[in-house]
């Protein structure tokens, strides 16, 4: 039975790539910093790295294609990953890279989509306007120093205002929740077209931050309204719902009802609940119906079959998806947000049962890295919760009896959901461990992915060195890859989730871009 892991252990041993992330630490380091101190140097290295290649051969285009030199727009050409590798810029103190960007985003024209590309109103809240009003609160906060004048952040925020402005089209539906699918020349959608969870209920972290920053109401009452439909779920079946506290995906822009019952804590339902109980950090007091919700959806989650274990590693959990009542064991790497977001929850509200469920799917995240040849982690695999039928692949069986899960998905995407909840489980529990994890992975990463002028999605994190190379690098790799896998190393950054008893005067979005909560601005 073991016999095809010590052919892959040999296999491992003589490439370099695949097995690179376990070598020593380099010789040349600076000895009067600790560790921690230079493995947030390394980071800072790489992330540098992948900054110059994206300037050299894509700025000001959307993404840089690492093996080609070669650039994409997919983010409507207003240079999404200058735009979401600022705040993390900042955070490193990585003075020209911070000028080249604050220099460029007052140039941009929000008016105009590139080729009239559709925009989406989340993508663009999250990543646009999430990262130009993180650098305001940044620049006028404890990174200061890093900026020229206020002059700067002035026309930072100018320009969140004109993109938001630009935006607002969007609610005008005859519910008020937004059409994520913007035509930007006609300022036109399709009302006939239902909107998603994740994409309506991911808006109002920002948009409230806006209205707070430039004392303008209009941006937070548009989100918060709809909102509303979100919080009070009403369904299109009304005999048909999920778990109180759980909701469907689908939503109609003209009734504001849900059209279906299928749900999970991954991709196109996710940041919904991770925004409810963002809102409660930002303003406790007005936003306590945000936290009840969250608790409710939470509880349903952890005391029903969703919270799962593989029937050969009973020891790991994993948050399967649900279709009205009844759960689908199927997970994956976007889902890993949730061990943070639960620790966040037990943190602010001071549970620690919370916080250590928390930890349980964190470390779950974490075996899935453990188990694949890259010690990088899967996009999607699925599990059972009785013994599994065996097929006649011996090495899948292997694969699941060791480790619990069956990978459906190999690829990596440069996502950093698992490197964000380890953080997240460094702060509210100062075990090194989790240190030593990220570590792991974010070495595992730059062995694996760094290439040519940058880092690449790979095709099969369970094959050596990858499999192969996808020729794309996301922005949200600076905005949150680069950027947790720094922060958890850098005691010393002037901007942290607060420790256990400590209060919380920032709050990350779903794109990782930090903003200052209600009460500190
Ligand atoms: C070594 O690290 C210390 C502390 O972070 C720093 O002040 C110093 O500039 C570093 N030295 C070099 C040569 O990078
Ligand atoms: C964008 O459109 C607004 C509203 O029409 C206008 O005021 C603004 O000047 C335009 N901005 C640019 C850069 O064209
Ligand atoms: C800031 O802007 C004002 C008004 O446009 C201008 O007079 C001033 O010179 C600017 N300051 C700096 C340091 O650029
Ligand atoms: C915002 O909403 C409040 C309460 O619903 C309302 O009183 C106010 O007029 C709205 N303000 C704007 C600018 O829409
Ligand atoms: C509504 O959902 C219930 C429960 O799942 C189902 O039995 C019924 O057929 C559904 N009705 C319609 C009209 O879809
Ligand atoms: C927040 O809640 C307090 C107390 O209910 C209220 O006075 C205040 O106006 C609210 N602030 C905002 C911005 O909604
Ligand atoms: C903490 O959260 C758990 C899990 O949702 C819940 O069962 C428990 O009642 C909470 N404890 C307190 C003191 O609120
Ligand atoms: C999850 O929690 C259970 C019970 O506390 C524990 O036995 C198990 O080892 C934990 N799993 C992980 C991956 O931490
Ligand atoms: C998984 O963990 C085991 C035990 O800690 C370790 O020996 C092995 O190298 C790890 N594998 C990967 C790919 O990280
Ligand atoms: C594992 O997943 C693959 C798809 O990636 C599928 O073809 C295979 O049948 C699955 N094996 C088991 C035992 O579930
Ligand atoms: C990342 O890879 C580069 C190039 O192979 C290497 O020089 C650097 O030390 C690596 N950094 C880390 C953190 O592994
Ligand atoms: C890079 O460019 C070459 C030549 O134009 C092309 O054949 C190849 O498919 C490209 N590679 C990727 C990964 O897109």
């Amino acid at each position: 039975m073991r016999l095809h892991n010590l052919v892959v252990g040999a296999l491992i041993s003589c490439t370099s790539s695949a097995s690179s992330h376990i070598l020593p630490e380099p010789r040349n380091y600076n000895t009067t910093q600790n560790v921690a101190q230079r493995r947030a140097q390394a980071v800072k290295e790489a992330f540098e790295f992948a900054w110059y290649g994206y300037h050299t051969y894509a700025f000001p285009n959307d993404e840089l294609l690492p093996v080609n030199n070669s650039f994409s727009n997919t983010r409507n050409g207003w240079g999404a990953t200058a735009v979401d590798a600022l705040s993390t810029a900042i955070l490193m103190e990585s003075q020209d890279v911070i000028t080249t960007i604050i220099d460029y985003i007052p140039t941009i024209n929000f008016n105009v989509s590139r080729n009239n590309a559709p925009v989406s109103l989340f993508e663009t809240t999250i990543r646009y306007l999430g990262g130009i009003l993180s650098a305001v609160d940044l620049l006028n906060g404890p990174y200061q120093h890093l900026t020229q004048s206020t002059n700067d952040t002035i026309a930072l925020a100018q320009q969140a205002v004109n993109l938001a402005s630009k935006l607002k089209f969007a609610f005008d539906t005859p519910t008020g929740i937004p059409s994520n699918d913007l035509n930007f020349e006609a300022e036109s959608f399709d009302l006939s077209e239902s909107t998603g969870l994740a994409v309506a209920g991911s808006l109002v972290l920002e948009w409230t931050r806006l209205s707070d920053m430039v004392y303008r109401i209009d941006f937070a009452n548009l989100t918060q309204h709809a909102e509303e439909y979100l919080l009070h779920p009403t369904y299109h079946n009304a005999t048909a719902q999920p778990l109180p506290g759980l909701r469907g995906t689908n939503i109609d822009l003209r009734t504001g009802d849900f059209l279906d019952v299928s749900g999970s804590w991954s991709g196109g339902d996710d940041s919904f609940y991770e925004y409810l109980i963002k809102m409660f950090v930002y303003d406790p007091v007005n936003f306590t119906s945000y936290k009840d919700a969250w608790l409710e959806a939470v509880h349903s989650s952890a005391s029903s079959d969703i919270f799962s274990h593989p029937y050969s590693r009973p020891d790991l959990t994993f948050l399967a998806a649900w279709t009205g009542q009844d759960v689908i064991l199927v997970s994956g790497h976007l889902a890993c947000f949730a061990g943070g977001n639960w620790i966040l929850g037990g943190l602010v509200l001071g549970n620690q049962t919370l916080i250590n469920l928390g930890q349980n799917l964190t470390d779950s995240c974490a075996e899935t890295y453990n188990a694949t040849l890259t010690g990088i982690g899967p996009e999607a695999w699925e599990w059972e919760t009785e013994n599994f039928f065996e097929n006649d692949d011996e090495e899948v069986d292997m694969f699941i009896e060791d480790n619990g899960f069956n990978i459906t998905d190999a690829s990596y995407n440069l996502r950093p959901e698992v490197l964000e909840s380890l953080y997240y489980a460094y702060r509210a529990t100062g075990d090194t461990k989790y240190q030593d994890l990220s570590w792991k992975a974010f070495r595992a990463i730059n062995a694996t992915c760094r290439t040519g002028s940058g880092f690449s999605s790979v095709t099969n994190v369970n094959a050596p060195h990858g499999g192969s190379f996808n020729d794309f690098q996301e922005s949200y790799m600076f905005a949150e890859t680069f950027k947790y896998a720094y922060l958890i190393q850098a005691e010393d950054a002037k901007v942290h989730v607060a420790k256990k008893g400590e209060e919380q005067a920032w709050v990350f979005n779903t794109e990782g871009h930090p903003f200052k909560v209600r009460s500190q601005q």
